[in-house]
């Protein structure tokens, strides 16, 4: 049987580090040299997971508890998998998802709370998928905090946690990134969103070239 032909990369990160545009600049560039590309994010990128997402990002801070945040994740998660990223891959296309389970590792497994366990019983069993590559963009949170709370979206619910929240995140993505060095690799997002782009463009196509 032979493997399917696609790539399925992930962009992870603090709030307001970089990740959709960097995504975006990533789609656009494969796209550029002929790749099929689906653009996709989390939590999101299907119809199901969309309705779930809005449940998830608006509202109080303590609407959930860090459990059942883990359990909609994975909802919406599971839903993403098997109507976009699945068939995506089978036919051979570039995945690229603004954030994927390395969020729920740190965003629920570390920074909201020490339930790491969990989600990696919960991965195993219902997601079971890792992307092929991850960036992981390292942002001071100072900085990207800023970014995001400019934007003013709506979507604030975990900005709002703060700077302290976002400098925990930063801690579980380095140390996440270090327990998986052949997958993820960490992108220093201090820079021109035009030199980032380039940095990470030039890793993928090594991959697909390789
Ligand atoms: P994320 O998806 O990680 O929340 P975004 O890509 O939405 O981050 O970026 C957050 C904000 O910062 C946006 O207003 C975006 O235009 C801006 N931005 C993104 N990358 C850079 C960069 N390298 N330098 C300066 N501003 C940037
Ligand atoms: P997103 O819209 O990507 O936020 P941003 O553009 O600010 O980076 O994601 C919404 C929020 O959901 C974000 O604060 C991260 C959080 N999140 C988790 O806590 N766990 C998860 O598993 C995922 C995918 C996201």
């Amino acid at each position: 049987m032979s493997l399917p032909a696609g790539l399925f990369i992930s962009f992870e990160g603090i709030d307001g580090s970089g990740k959709s545009t960097q995504a975006r600049a990533l789609a656009e560039s494969l796209r550029g040299a002929g790749r099929e590309v689906v653009l996709t994010r989390e939590p999101g990128g299907s119809d199901g997971a969309e309705a779930i997402r809005r449940l998830l990002v608006e509202g109080d801070p303590d609407r959930w508890s860090a459990e059942t945040e883990i359990l909609l994740f994975n909802a919406a998660r599971r839903d993403h998998v098997e109507k976009t990223v699945r068939p995506a891959l089978a036919r051979g296309a570039v995945v690229i998802t603004d954030r994927f389970a390395d969020s729920t590792r740190v965003y629920q497994g570390v920074a909201r709370a020490s339930l790491r366990g969990l989600v990696d019983q919960l991965h195993d069993l219902v997601i079971g998928i890792e992307p092929d590559m991850t960036f992981v963009i390292d942002m001071d949170p100072e900085v990207a905090l800023a970014r995001g709370l400019a934007r003013g979206s709506g979507e604030d619910r975990f900005e709002e946690l703060g700077l302290g929240f976002q400098e925990a995140l930063r801690a579980g993505f380095f140390d996440l990134a270090l327990s998986c060095p052949d997958r993820i690799q960490m992108i220093d997002g201090a820079r021109a969103a035009e030199d980032v782009a380039r940095d990470v463009a030039q890793r993928v196509r090594a991959r697909l070239d390789g």
